[in-house]
């Protein structure tokens, strides 16, 4: 028997180059060698942007076709919407009984974002419970592993303590405490030098169109020392070197190499570098082209999605019931 995974995304935007190397290129390697469920976490998307839901479904089926783009597989993994499976929230509710207030107050990711975020108010009881849902959509497949970001460890902390407090009060070992399958450090920086996220609108999107691309690539930021073409460059601290170390790993040396010697200007070595992404890009392209022009089969591949996770969920649920005598 396989052991189980489960990971989740936010449908709160276009996913970009940061969600390819940091989830997506991970998630495919992963379907191979274990039983894996990937969730569109739409309801963790409401939790902050329940005032604005205008984009969430479009969102939803935009990230579905990237996922399925970039080689997550149906056949092989089981791909949902957390509201199509209700089993989700009946465990929330499950698991809010038991959790104590004061480990969900001092959640660094749940004050940190109340600190952070100041143009939606937080400062409600659905949000406090953001990682109690998220324990819940992990026990529910009784997943083992659980592949996500560094940012994410403080809820798999949670997560653990739950299950564990579940076991001791109703039965040892009815879930098993999952551990994260951190991606490893593939280090991919915005174009502004921060983390790439949608929030800092510094991002190159998979579905990028090549002008965009191009444009996008000309505004990065490089080394600040180099003022003249003459000047030699200091690849070692340029974002845009990192990114060839990334998408053109064949070509790093050269371009490390010209770029000290001031063989090669900022100006031709972004050109390169857009052209080395649409290229990298296209076949993706093409094929989410292909997936979104039929969205009865998108469709169908989300409906097979719930069927097969409300399998597991609805077992997991009926157990965790007779548990609680309802
Ligand atoms: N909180 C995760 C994020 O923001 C998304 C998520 C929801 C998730 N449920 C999950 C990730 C369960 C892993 C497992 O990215």
């Amino acid at each position: 028997m396989k052991k189980r995974i489960l990971s989740g995304m936010r449908p709160t935007g276009k996913l970009h180059l940061g969600h390819l190397l940091g989830a997506l290129d991970n998630w495919k390697k992963l379907q191979d060698e274990y039983a894996c469920y990937f969730m569109v976490a739409d309801w963790h998307a409401l939790m902050s942007e329940y005032a604005d839901p205008e984009n969430l479904k479009e969102n939803m089926l935009d990230n579905v076709a990237d996922w399925l783009a970039c080689g997550i597989d149906p056949k092989k993994s089981v791909i949902f919407i957390q509201s199509h499976v209700p089993e989700h929230l009946e465990l929330h509710m499950v698991f809010s009984l038991i959790t104590p207030l004061g480990l969900l107050e001092r959640c660094p990711t749940y004050k940190e974002q109340l600190r952070e975020i100041t143009n939606r108010d937080l400062s409600t009881y659905g949000f406090l419970g953001y990682p109690v849902l998220q324990a819940a959509d992990i026990a529910l497949y009784k997943a083992e592993v659980v592949p996500v970001g560094e940012d994410q460890l403080p809820h798999l902390e949670l997560t653990r303590q739950i299950v564990r407090k579940f076991n001791h009060l109703y039965k040892k070992e009815a879930f098993p405490e999952p551990q994260a399958l951190l991606t490893k450090e593939k280090r991919l920086l915005g174009l502004d030098g921060r983390k790439m996220s949608k929030s800092y609108n510094n991002f190159i999107a998979l579905s990028e169109e090549p002008e965009a691309i191009r444009k996008k690539v000309t505004s990065m930021f490089t080394d600040p020392k180099r003022i003249k073409l003459t000047d030699p460059g200091h690849h070692e601290i340029c974002n845009l070197y990192s990114y060839y170390e990334l998408f053109a790993p064949e070509r790093k040396k050269e371009i490390g190499q010209m770029c000290s010697s001031a063989k090669i200007g900022c100006t031709e070595c972004k050109k390169q570098l857009a052209d080395i992404l649409i290229k990298y890009l296209e076949p993706i392209q093409e094929k989410r082209r292909q997936i979104l022009k039929n969205k009865s089969a998108l469709a169908d591949i989300l409906d097979d999605g719930e069927k097969r996770a409300r399998e597991f969920a609805g077992a997991t649920l009926a157990e965790v019931k007779k548990l609680l005598k309802i």
